[in-house]
């Protein structure tokens, strides 16, 4: 097995390059348009203009008015400022939050921090595929709660969540409906007013614009606190001075995912179906998260008798990048939360594998991994100390 002189990027889950059209709008932005969008002269007005007609662009994604859309620095930032933001603002009508128990890290430690300061967290189960139940929810839902946050797609397996249900309930039980949907933002459809959501968390680096910028959906009329107190910008919910390169080139990002979504999705779950059907092939070799309820560029497998990094590392070695899980918690030795809470075994979640594809893989590339993958396992299950 030979390294490929040009390297295969599968890892577009954790982040995606910035495309050559989007870094051609942002660069006046560097340049000569550098004003700050909250100066009065031209310089400002610029920066302002180029502010406002990309909120609207944002807005256009997910069918929100543009004084829904504030901008914030990343799906972090914006998440942190949904549960924390809704938490205080509302504390008075009740402190009980509901999430679920895959939830990407960023929720799941806001809800502890919430918890320390006096709120009430229910996680919810998850069933074998990563669904949450629509049904668990409504149960969970007390006289107290104020919020529900539950995720549009898992980050790590790739399941798509009942969300449109799940807002539909939320909004007849009159609690806030937050979804963090940086991982579907740009690839499949959303609509906030006909899935009911209330607060919608993305980011621009998950769909090829570039890292700092990210949005934050805050449906007309939630009440909410910022976080950052400061100069008034972003209607108040977040002072700081905007970035306008990157806002400018996640707007882009947006016009062009909502362009191309359907061709892209067409593609990408063609070259998609082909990789999990021919992985599934290897002897011991089995899929994480829904078959169907999926997000067509993610694939996660666990084999049988195999450690993830080694794997990980071998398929380094021949110019192929893929990931164990979330890139937020591949550095940490523990197994991943979401395999767990989907019912494997902890050796289980070690052997896992996240393969995420994107606009610029090609079906050669799916191709030479299917040709290295069953090579590289017969291998690393000859000197396996699991067992094999
Ligand atoms: C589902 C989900 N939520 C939130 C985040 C955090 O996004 P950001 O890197 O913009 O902070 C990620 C990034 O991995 C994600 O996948």
């Amino acid at each position: 097995m030979t390294r490929k002189s040009k390297k295969i990027y599968f890892d577009y889950a954790a982040t995606t390059p910035v495309d050559p059209r989007v870094i051609k709008v942002m660069l006046p932005y560097l340049g000569k348009k550098f004003g700050n969008t909250m100066s009065i002269h031209s310089f400002g007005q610029d920066a302002k203009i180029a502010l406002e007609k990309s909120r609207e662009q944002v807005a256009d994604l997910i069918g929100a008015k543009v004084n829904e859309i504030i901008f914030t620095s990343s799906a972090t930032e914006s998440n942190n400022l949904a549960l924390k933001g809704v938490a205080f603002a509302n504390k008075n009508k009740g402190k009980h939050i509901i999430i679920s128990q895959i939830e990407h890290p960023c929720i799941i430690e806001s809800s502890n921090w919430l918890e320390k300061q006096g709120f009430k967290i229910t996680r919810l189960p998850v069933d074998k595929y990563g669904l949450v139940s629509p049904l668990d929810v409504k149960k969970a839902i007390r006289k107290d709660t104020i919020l529900v946050s539950i995720m549009h797609a898992n980050n790590e397996i790739g399941t798509i969540e009942p969300i449109e249900k799940i807002g539909k309930i939320c909004r007849q039980k009159k609690v806030y409906f937050h979804t963090d949907a940086a991982q579907s933002f740009g690839k499949i459809p959303i609509d906030v007013n006909k899935m009911n959501i209330d607060l919608l968390a993305a980011s621009s680096h998950k769909m090829y614009g570039p890292k700092g910028a990210a949005c934050l959906f805050v449906r007309e009329g939630v009440k909410i606190e910022p976080l950052l107190h400061g100069g008034g910008q972003e209607m108040g919910l977040r002072g700081s001075t905007v970035n306008v390169p990157a806002i400018v080139g996640f707007a882009r990002a947006c016009e062009i995912c909502e362009k191309e979504m359907e061709k892209e999705s067409r593609r990408l779950t063609k070259l998609g179906n082909k990789l999990i059907k021919n992985v599934l092939k290897i002897e011991n070799s089995h899929l994480n998260g829904h078959p169907t309820k999926r997000l067509f560029n993610n694939a996660n497998f666990w084999f049988s008798f195999i450690e993830g990094e080694s794997l990980i590392i071998q398929l380094d070695l021949l110019g192929i990048a893929v990931s164990t899980g979330s890139a937020c918690s591949s550095m940490k030795l523990e197994p991943s939360s979401v395999l767990l809470a989907i019912g494997l075994k902890p050796q289980e979640a070690h052997g896992s594998l996240r393969i995420s594809l994107g606009r610029w893989t090609k079906e050669k590339d799916i191709d030479y991994f299917l040709k290295v993958l069953p090579k590289i396992i017969k291998k690393l299950r000859e000197i396996s100390p699991y067992g094999k």
